[in-house]
């Protein structure tokens, strides 16, 4: 197992470059829009497709043809920084070819670098935070009428929740549904309090909307999306208190069911769960629900509880382990997943191994592993030093990734001969005999194709795995969804 496998994990949470669908427009002009980083802004992109088409923009999954280039951007690590800052050299020489070509910033980046992106001769035109998309047309006048257009104001109540996201490159089966934005956390590691702003959510109603929308258009999968959706609250304040009497309140295990409700058969998956917020209330309603999918990604980042005050998590490795403890006890063959970070300041050797005991403890059915990266204005860039050499970060994460990986392949091992439910996403990415889909614990199933088509539930008898995917032999065609 080496760094370099890693990377391809680490590329799956960025995402590579996205474009959308085509169509025509009614301004005669055309959009490409290019998403990196976390579903959250593969979400966030579909709004603005949504907001940019309202202005009779036409969009075009080639760059060559837009009149006009809209990248959305992710600042987690420095590494997605930089393949970012690549792309937008290319656009810069683009642009010298292509004059009145527009080329504008959306997300994370833009708001951490605002100004300083336009002050970079000829790079950019428009300069767009995670807040600010409502603002698109003007930014894209002004820059019409000859100035350079920034907007990274953060707001206390944007949701967007009134706005249909236009699905983009999606597989018509499985779509993000945004329930909550920004965060409160404050994690010393993390840039995104700082990026997206202050947590607040988005109104249950118009997220049952939107599912059932999606249901009523083919879809048979939603994930509900917030950076943190145990502290999803409607009419509540942090500390409880009803805001309005007069109203009614939900917290996140009520939305779910809600959800859940619209119809059997389509699935709820949710991402990312907090251990220091997740309820037993929560774990009770996904038991409840055999359309709510037993899989929870449930990001732990250390196994050391010294390191955890250090990361500012809210909680210790006690309490993570007595998280999982009541998961498996209440759903006993629950899939969970995390998210790891290598190499943290002042992490020990003991503090390393640590994680690696405590890996070995939980078992995890997969991670997301990283190594440490110091991130401006971050509460550890103010408090400690960035002091775990770049050899120990690797080696470390090498071993961790060793660890995990040889588990997870275990896990999937014993799932041979076992029969999985399977919604079916599409064609394998290596040949159209082979249809790709996940089962119910979140990984990636492929089969023979059979008379099964995108959108069926079907049975596969599993016979091969790797760490990552199944391999099975189509058992039955559950059910056929007509459009
Ligand atoms: N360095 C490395 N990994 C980070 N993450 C967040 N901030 C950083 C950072 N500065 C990881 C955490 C988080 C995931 C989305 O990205 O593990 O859960
Ligand atoms: Fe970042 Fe922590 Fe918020 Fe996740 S919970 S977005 S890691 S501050």
């Amino acid at each position: 197992m080496s760094i370099e496998d890693n990377k391809e994990m680490d590329e799956s949470l960025q995402g590579t470059a996205t474009v959308i669908k085509t169509g025509k427009p009614s301004n005669g002009k055309m959009l490409f829009l290019e998403s990196y980083g976390c579903a959250m802004n593969f979400a966030d992109s579909e709004v603005v497709a949504s907001i940019m088409t309202e202005e009779g923009y036409g969009t075009t999954s080639d760059e060559h043809e837009a009149d006009i280039i809209l990248i959305n951007t992710c600042s987690i690590r420095e590494n997605a920084e930089e393949r970012i800052r690549k792309r937008l050299t290319n656009f810069k020489n683009r642009k010298k070819r292509q004059p009145g070509l527009i080329v504008g910033v959306l997300g994370c980046m833009a708001e951490r670098l605002k100004q300083a992106f336009l002050e970079e001769e000829q790079l950019v035109d428009i300069v767009a935070g995670p807040d600010s998309y409502r603002d698109l047309p003007n930014l894209v006048n002004e820059v019409g009428s000859g100035q350079k257009a920034v907007n990274v104001l953060l707001s206390r109540d944007e949701t967007y929740a009134d706005i249909s996201p236009i699905r983009l490159n999606g597989n018509g089966v499985s779509g993000y549904v945004s329930i909550t934005r920004g965060c409160d956390n404050m994690c010393s590691f993390c840039v995104v309090p700082f990026t997206r702003g202050r947590e607040r959510s988005r109104s249950p109603e118009t997220i049952e909307r939107e599912c059932r929308d999606l249901f009523d258009s083919g879809y048979r999968e939603v994930t509900l999306l917030g950076q943190n959706v145990d502290s999803y609250r409607w009419n509540m304040t942090s500390k409880g208190e009803i805001k309005d009497e007069t109203a009614s309140t939900t917290n996140f295990s009520q939305l779910m069911e809600m959800v859940a409700q619209i119809s059997p058969e389509l699935r709820v998956r949710f991402s990312t769960s907090h251990p220091k917020d997740m309820t037993d209330e929560v774990i009770e309603v996904m038991a409840k629900y055999d359309n709510i999918c037993s899989y929870i990604h449930l990001p732990v980042q250390s196994g050391n509880t010294e390191m955890l005050k250090r990361m500012n998590r809210g909680y210790s490795r006690e309490w993570y382990l007595d998280r999982i403890a009541a998961i498996r006890r209440i759903i006993p063959d629950c899939a969970i997943s995390t998210d790891i970070i290598t190499g943290f300041c002042d992490e020990t050797e003991e503090e390393h191994n640590d994680t690696l005991s405590l890996i070995k403890e939980v078992k995890f059915d997969f991670a997301f592993m990283y190594k440490y990266s110091e991130r401006p204005k971050t509460l550890a860039e103010r408090r400690y030093e960035d002091n775990v050499s770049e050899e120990v970060k690797s080696a470390r994460l090498t071993e961790i990734i060793d660890l995990q990986l040889s588990q997870a392949l275990a896990s999937h091992q014993a799932q041979i001969g076992k029969i999985h439910k399977v919604l079916v996403e599409g064609f394998s990415k290596r040949s159209d005999d082979f249809l790709s889909g996940r089962n119910d614990y979140n990984s990636k199933t492929i089969f023979p194709r059979g008379k099964a088509k995108k959108g069926d539930y079907v049975l596969v008898k599993i016979t091969e795995c790797t760490s990552a995917t199944l391999k099975g032999e189509l058992v039955e065609i559950l059910t056929s969804v007509t459009n």
